[in-house]
């Protein structure tokens, strides 16, 4: 959440900044700012607005240039997003400048303070206390003041700053929110993200939380942030993103371009680990033994969102197939409930930015009270990555979207090769073990005959685009991808999309069924098949319409639509049936005119509580 974008080198930073920015714009889109050290000599200029990155273009004025400047695009935590409130944040001289992604939780008491001491303070924000308290500093060089500033703060930041006075020069500094500098020739960059560095270097420094870096265009230098500054030897490590894959190309929208890349992503996310020869899989990241495995009597999977849905679908996976008893729980909620850690779980945290603070924090917590910790990740050298140094990458490529897409079918993937491989180690026999891989193997196929038949249920997205309510309804196997199929339906249409078992229904939900109220009913080709037919009966004798999205071979005339998909192995058809959803909800969002990419009041990786 916030994009923070910082330059310094031989070019001029303004078209840096906009294209950093531009590129981080996922991550926040309520306002956005630049400052730059003006070429001029005129100290630090800055550009502010509410709105979009395009907006900033717009009021960015012509013989606005420096060669050194940072940047930001704002997910409101504290105060209205407007212009005032929009970052970059300076001091009352107009000397420092500041872009801050986080929350300073103690900022009413720095506020007040500051207050009392005459300073007045020109926004709402939590972040423009830094701007005040590095002014006020003492500390010899721009690293010691903005040292000596966030030790007077408390809660999460990854902080870029600049001082006029100080030009060619920028401070960085991370607590729980990501900080990664970019190492170019001659030129160096600072972000929250690759996503903003890709198109400049390919070399870069994932900053550890409470640790600070100078930055020049010569180069860099870090340290740790605690009472004695010990400093801390970084080298460079290469990006595995071409900075093509951060690009739109002909598609209208990244959630278009995500969901069209899924038999990719799949294909790379299986390449090189189904194990034939054993009808088993090969996950040397995961970093077990078959003896660690046998010693495992309980799989926990964390992760917010989406992510949590595909733990759902990964926890009735690992049962099902390696008969371990499993379950998912929300990352948000874990530390909060004092959880019980216990040393023969294991804990298994998915992510697909690997920055979520929720997620992030249940590792630590897990991590803390000597829980067995694996990660399920799609950023390679995000936080969580690190943090956890063992699990399965996923290998899905950037997802910029907000909505997730591409990141929970190659979950779902990864997932499913766990309980494969912890399958194979327990009971699963080969000849399932083979049906399985089969059924892996298939996946890139059958979702690209999905995709293939995206005009079909677009008609029938359209079809629904004036309901406002409609029901996912799923049992079991298929419950989490109902209710991943409610989500994508609700952040980028804004319909009121309610998920629940299909066996619920008739236990209250039922009451509200009528000619208005559809139901997406999902409809695996498995042992309970008739159960669900059977729901539909129930729902269509009340009069609601019934979208089935099935691998089986339904009566006709049963349910008003039919989306069909291939028939996938049973255990993986949550993962087949939960694409026609996304379809589903994408093109019903934009028969509303939604702007699918930057859903209201949402940003993608959420770095604040
Ligand atoms: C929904 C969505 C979110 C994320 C959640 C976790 O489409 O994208 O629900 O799934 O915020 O994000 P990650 O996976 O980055 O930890």
């Amino acid at each position: 959440m916030c994009g923070i974008v910082g330059y310094v080198g031989p070019r001029d930073a303004v078209p840096v900044l906009l294209e950093g920015l531009h590129r981080l714009e996922y991550r926040g889109y309520d306002s956005a700012g630049i400052a730059v050290e003006d070429a001029g000599g005129g100290g630090v200029r800055v550009a502010k607005t509410a709105g979009r990155v395009a907006d900033l273009r717009r009021a960015v004025p012509d013989d606005m240039a420096g060669a050194t400047g940072i940047a930001h695009t704002r997910w409101a935590t504290h105060g209205e997003p407007s212009d005032r409130n929009a970052h970059p944040h300076v001091d009352a001289a107009g000397r420092i400048a500041i872009v801050h992604n986080g929350v300073f939780e103690n900022s009413d008491r720095l506020r007040a303070q500051l207050v009392a001491d005459g300073v007045a303070l020109a926004s709402d924000t939590d972040s423009e206390v830094l701007a005040h308290l590095v002014a006020r500093s003492t500390g010899e060089t721009l690293e010691d003041a903005v040292r000596e500033a966030l030790a007077q703060v408390e809660g999460t930041y990854g902080v870029i700053v600049m001082d006029a006075e100080r030009p060619g020069e920028l401070v960085a500094a991370r607590r729980g929110s990501p900080v990664v500098l970019g190492v170019g020739e001659q030129e160096m960059l600072v972000a929250s993200d690759v996503a903003a560095l890709v198109r400049y270097t390919q070399q870069v420094i994932y900053l550890d939380d409470d640790e600070i870096a100078t930055v020049t265009a010569d180069g860099y230098r870090t340290s740790t942030m605690g009472a004695r500054a010990t400093s801390t030897t970084r080298s460079p490590t290469s990006i595995d993103a071409a900075s093509a894959e951060y690009e739109l190309g002909d598609h209208p929208d990244f959630m278009y371009k995500e969901m069209r890349e899924q038999p990719d992503a799949v294909d790379r996310c299986l390449r090189g680990r189904l194990d034939h020869r054993f009808s088993s899989a090969r996950l040397d990241g995961v970093g077990l033994t078959p003896q660690d495995y046998q010693r495992i009597r309980r799989v926990k999977l964390l992760g917010c969102g989406s992510a949590y849905y595909a733990g759902q679908l990964g926890a009735q996976l690992i049962e099902e197939l390696a008969r371990i008893p499993a379950d998912a729980e929300p990352a948000s909620e874990f530390r909060y409930r004092n959880p019980v850690v216990d040393p023969d779980t294991l804990y298994v945290v998915l992510s697909q930015s690997g920055e979520t603070l929720d997620t992030l924090a249940a590792v630590q917590e897990l991590k803390r009270k000597g829980g067995h910790v694996i990660g399920v990740v799609n950023a390679v050298g995000s936080t969580i990555a690190r943090e956890c140094g063992h699990g399965l990458f996923l290998h899905a490529g950037p997802e910029v979207s907000v909505a997730a897409t591409k990141s929970f079918t190659t979950m779902g993937v990864a997932l499913a090769m766990l309980a494969l491989d912890l399958g194979r180690v327990r009971d699963l026999s080969i000849t399932e073990g083979r049906r399985l891989v089969g059924g892996l193997s298939q996946l890139p196929d059958q979702i690209a005959r999905i995709l293939a038949a995206e005009d079909e249920i677009a008609e029938i997205a359209r079809k629904y685009a004036d309901a406002r309510h409609m029901f996912f309804v799923g049992r079991v196997r298929a419950w989490p991808a109902a209710r991943e199929g409610a989500q994508k339906l609700k952040e980028i249409s804004y319909v009121h999309a309610e998920a629940y078992q299909a066996s619920e229904l008739k236990h209250g939900p039922l009451a509200l069924i009528n000619p208005e109220m559809p139901t997406v009913v999902l409809v695996p080709d498995d042992e309970l098949l008739t159960k669900n037919t059977g729901t539909i009966e129930e729902i269509k004798a009340r009069g609601g319409p019934v979208i089935a999205v099935t691998d089986a071979e339904l009566p006709a005339g049963l349910a008003t639509d039919v989306i069909r998909v291939p028939k996938a192995h049973e255990a993986l058809s949550p993962i087949t049936l939960s694409v026609p959803l996304q379809l589903f909800a994408y093109h019903l969002a934009h028969a509303l005119g939604r702007d699918v990419d930057r859903p209201r009041n949402l940003a993608k990786s959420v770095t604040v509580e």
